[in-house]
């Protein structure tokens, strides 16, 4: 290919691997260094010259960031969700769309368990605890938590991820109720003994709930106020998929009164913003969007957003397109 038929793109944010040094080698690529990527400000203001966008989660792209890229073919979401891209704009101006399903399925299901786990048995209280007051004496009613062992699990979206939960929970002797819209083939509910119900019901009947919907228009808010005083008085709210799921200003008034005995959070509403309510909130767990953070899968995420780019911009259908 001669040097003026290149095609350009941009990193938005430095990435674990070594793809984005391959990607040099076929394209003009301009890469933002600052370790949290660069402020919507700065992509709007960057985008004008490319052929080619990474994008991370944290980046909008809508209709004024295409008005601003008049070049703008593929937009490669280092990411599975794409609910911070409005894909009806991006097809009305022919921009492809990218993103890195599968990979980060088990990291995200890990963390899922691991706050389902942290919520329920009081763990980061119970560090807090140990740093405030030290460790004077035993007590047979410290911290008292709920069993994991034997608890109703309530998985909300039954894709690849919320499965990945339902085989963890499996080794922990859990029940699993499940929601999603459209019922796995029957092979899978038995493979993970896991059983379709309506969302209110399990609301109802779980001791533990997760979520893993992703984010759409029919999904936003799915958590109101009044599903929330739905569930079970002293149950657990894990979220690892997307804050807008859920109702956090509610969700906080349901912890600050007891109704719900606890919560784990990776994702939040308005990210980086946390509501404050949730921030004072007793036995609520909260991560800073980690569900994909772990070394391989940041690894695989970069690698198959560089080959969405450089697919789309080679000229080669992606293969992971989302339109
Ligand atoms: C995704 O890919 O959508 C995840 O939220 C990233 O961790």
């Amino acid at each position: 290919m001669s040097v003026d038929a290149r095609k350009s793109a941009l990193v938005t944010a430095p990435l674990v691997g070594e793809h984005v040094r391959a990607l040099r080698e076929v394209l003009d690529i301009d890469q933002a260094e600052s370790p949290s990527g660069l402020t919507q400000d700065e992509l709007l203001a960057r985008i004008g010259r490319f052929d080619g966008v990474l994008t991370l989660l944290s980046h909008r792209v809508d209709a004024e960031l295409l008005s601003r890229a008049p070049r703008l073919r593929v937009v490669a979401n280092h990411a599975v969700g794409v609910d911070n891209i409005d894909l009806a704009a991006c097809l009305a101006r022919g921009v492809i769309v990218t993103n890195t399903p599968g990979v980060l399925t088990e990291a995200t299901a890990d963390l899922a368990f691991g706050l389902l786990a942290d919520a329920a048995r009081r763990i980061t209280e119970g560090d807090r605890h140990v740093r405030e007051h030290g460790f004077p004496r035993w007590s047979a009613s410290l911290l008292l938590g709920r069993p994991l062992h034997g608890a109703t699990l309530g998985i909300v979206g039954f894709g690849r991820i919320g499965r990945a939960l339902a085989a963890r929970a499996r080794g922990f002797g859990m029940r699993i109720l499940y929601f999603s819209r459209t019922r796995a083939p029957v092979e899978v509910e038995a493979e993970l003994v896991a059983t379709h119900v309506e969302l209110d019901a399990l609301l109802a009947k779980s001791d533990l709930v997760s979520l893993h919907a992703p984010l759409t228009d029919a999904t936003r808010g799915m958590l109101d106020r009044s599903r929330l005083r739905a569930m079970k008085r002293g149950a657990i709210l894990v979220n690892t998929a997307r804050g807008a799921l859920v109702d956090e200003h509610a969700l906080a008034e349901c912890l600050h009164d007891g109704h719900l005995g606890g919560a784990g959070l990776d994702v939040y509403a308005e990210e980086p913003r946390i509501d404050p309510l949730l921030l004072s909130a007793p036995r609520v767990v909260l991560a800073p969007h980690i569900g994909s953070a772990d070394r391989p899968t940041r690894d695989a995420m970069a690698r198959l957003a560089c080959e969405g780019l450089r697919a789309v911009l080679e000229g080669r259908e992606p293969a992971h397109r989302v339109i």
